[in-house]
């Protein structure tokens, strides 16, 4: 993997632009013509942007340009032409897909909370990019996919776990075997959701959510951050005990800052 600041060149061929306002970063997915398709630069490249983030960013907003948040994988990775600049496809081994995947698995990290700001098409890999926010803020035209099954292959960005996690095991079934579409009402009913939104509120509704949870201290929100994401894999008797233990460190957080 490259060292470095991301330079331009490498932020277009990834189809990506970033902005960092104090403790608010935006990804954009900026390939509008091809409706965000996603390739192995754009995974690359969010992964570089979770290892570079600047010290005081709290809230991740990832966002697509144009109509679609994601078209998925650029379809084009599957022909023999493939995609300029881009590795072919096939045959890979886990390691190839390891490091994909670390441009989604650190939006899940304590000490951010990452947004998903999803508007029209969120197809595969567009989809589990959205699942891989710790929220989804959606349009009312939003249209969610899992089509990895209809590729003959299984979705693999690490959206099976939030996926399962948010709507269940049968549900998830069949969602991804069917590769059906779900809609703005059924997203908000399965938890996809956390707000529905009119296309031209998007923006606004998203701010609105920054704004809220940049209120809070900041670790607060990491160590509240912490304790819910650990909750679904611990006992009671573990989560009651998490609580404690991330109670007292906040208190005496606040305690120290209170003396003289
Ligand atoms: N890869 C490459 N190019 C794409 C992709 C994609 N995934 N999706 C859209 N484009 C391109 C189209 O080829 C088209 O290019 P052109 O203008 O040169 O013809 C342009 O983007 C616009 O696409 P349209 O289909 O005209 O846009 P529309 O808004 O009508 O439809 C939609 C959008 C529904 C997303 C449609 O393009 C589509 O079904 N795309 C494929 C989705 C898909 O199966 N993705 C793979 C998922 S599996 C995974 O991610 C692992």
């Amino acid at each position: 993997m490259a060292d470095g600041p991301i330079t331009d060149a490498e932020f277009q061929q990834a189809g990506l632009r970033l902005a960092v306002d104090g403790a608010v970063a935006t990804i954009t997915l900026a390939r509008p013509e091809r409706r965000n398709a996603l390739t192995f630069s754009t995974w690359r490249t969010l992964a570089r942007i979770g290892d570079t983030l600047p010290d005081g960013v709290r809230v991740v907003v990832v966002r697509g340009e144009g109509p679609a948040f994601s078209a998925g994988i650029d379809l084009r990775l599957f022909t023999a032409e493939g995609v300029p600049g881009e590795d072919a496809l096939a045959p890979r081994d886990e390691e190839f897909i390891r490091g994909l995947q670390a441009g989604y698995l650190w939006l899940r990290r304590p000490d951010i909370v990452s947004i998903a700001a999803v508007q029209g098409h969120a197809i595969g890999g567009g989809f589990q990019l959205a699942l891989a926010c710790d929220l989804r803020v959606v349009a009312d035209d939003v249209k969610f996919a899992m089509k990895e099954p209809a590729l003959g292959i299984v979705p693999d960005l690490t959206g099976t776990k939030p996926l399962v996690d948010i709507v269940g095991v049968p549900r998830a079934l069949e969602l991804c075997l069917t590769t059906r579409t779900v809609f703005a009402d059924e997203a908000a009913r399965l938890g996809l959701a956390e707000l529905v939104v009119p296309v031209a509120d998007l923006g606004k509704a998203v701010d609105d959510l920054v704004a809220a949870i940049l209120a809070v201290r900041p670790s607060t929100a990491a160590a509240t951050k912490r304790l819910l994401r650990a909750a679904p894999g611990n006992t009671l008797e573990e989560q009651s005990a998490a609580e404690r233990r991330e109670q007292v460190a906040l208190l005496n957080e606040h305690t120290r800052e209170q003396s003289p």
